[in-house]
């Protein structure tokens, strides 16, 4: 697939607006919200000139404006749980923020017209709606399953009903919806669908689950994952993955290069975060 370069850019702030537990920035940014393709993200600097918050933190890129009168306006949803996120969802309209992206690859789009099931855990749901249309233009039908901890934390209820197909919530304390998780519901999404395909994003433990359970209904998962990264471009090796590829072989790969979206099934769940002896290129390996 061949992708357009990221670019680093000044984008000033729209609007900050309060949607449950996020805030929903919209910021107008020339030359990556008419590139940019669902599944990818942007790093932001964060803390103003003055900073000791040195990284960038990284932000799925929820939506995009190609046509708008701003020259390209992208959404992010962000979580301000810890500092840099405080400071960014503190920030007001026409205040600047330094951007790079559109990075990393995009959710991949089946050629033929299936069913798919899309899953959002929390702020992983901010992308959805926009992959869901992209999905419907290829006249694939669709139905989506967003879950959180609590009603506050279900990101996009309301968009993802604009855009169609059915909608099933989650929640841990029943808050909203079902109370459980959203692999609770999932078995019952495959029976009505027979779906081909998952895509899904959020934590790693629930991506881990979808995985496992989709394999039973001989479904392949596009897990988007968020492992903590401080480059985003491929240089300091923070956020490697293992990964085995088709001959069987297992590599860290570099999921802001690589992903960060993954056949759910080639990742080792179980060794993330970890170094498995195994691993090509490991101390008494052998090699391929
Ligand atoms: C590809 C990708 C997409 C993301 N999309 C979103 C999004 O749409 N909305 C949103 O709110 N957050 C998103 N995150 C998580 C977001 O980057 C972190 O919440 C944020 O970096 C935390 O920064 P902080 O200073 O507020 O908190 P701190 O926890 O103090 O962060 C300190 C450092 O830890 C790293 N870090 C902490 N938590 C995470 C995490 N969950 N994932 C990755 N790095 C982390 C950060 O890089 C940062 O350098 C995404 C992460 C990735 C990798
Ligand atoms: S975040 Fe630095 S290599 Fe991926």
């Amino acid at each position: 697939m061949n992708l357009p370069a990221a670019v680093q850019v000044e984008g000033r702030v729209l609007t900050v607006r309060r949607s449950g537990h996020y805030h929903v920035l919209s910021i107008a940014v020339p030359g990556i919200a008419d590139v940019a393709k669902p599944g990818q993200f942007v790093t932001i600097a964060v803390g103003g000139e003055n900073s000791s918050m040195l990284l960038r933190r990284a932000f799925s890129i929820a939506s995009v404006d190609d046509r708008s009168a701003y020259g390209g306006v992208i959404e992010i949803v962000v979580s301000g749980d810890g500092p840099g996120t405080k400071w960014l969802v503190n920030r007001h309209r026409d205040d600047h923020l330094n951007l790079v992206g559109p990075l990393g690859k995009p959710y991949p789009l089946p050629k033929n017209p299936v069913h798919a099931i899309l899953i959002g855990g929390g702020y992983g749901a901010a992308n959805l709606p926009w992959l869901a249309k992209a999905l419907l233009q290829r006249g694939c039908r669709i139905e989506t399953i967003l879950g959180a901890a609590t009603d506050q934390k279900v990101y996009g209820q309301l968009e993802t009903r604009r855009v169609g197909g059915l909608v099933t919530i989650t929640t841990d304390d029943g808050s909203i919806g079902t109370q459980g998780r959203v692999t609770d519901v999932l078995p019952a999404a495959f029976d009505r669908t027979n779906a081909a395909v998952v895509y899904a994003c959020g934590p790693m433990a629930m991506l881990q689950a979808i995985t496992e359970m989709a394999a039973r209904y001989h479904a392949v998962v596009q897990a988007a994952v968020e492992e903590s990264m401080a480059c985003g471009i491929g240089v300091c090796m923070t956020c490697v993955l293992p990964i085995t590829d088709t001959s069987g072989v297992t590599r860290l790969v570099r999921s802001c290069t690589e992903g960060p979206v993954f056949d759910g099934a080639s990742v080792r769940w179980n060794d993330v975060g970890k170094l498995p002896k195994d691993i090509y290129g490991a101390a008494g390996m052998s090699g391929h």
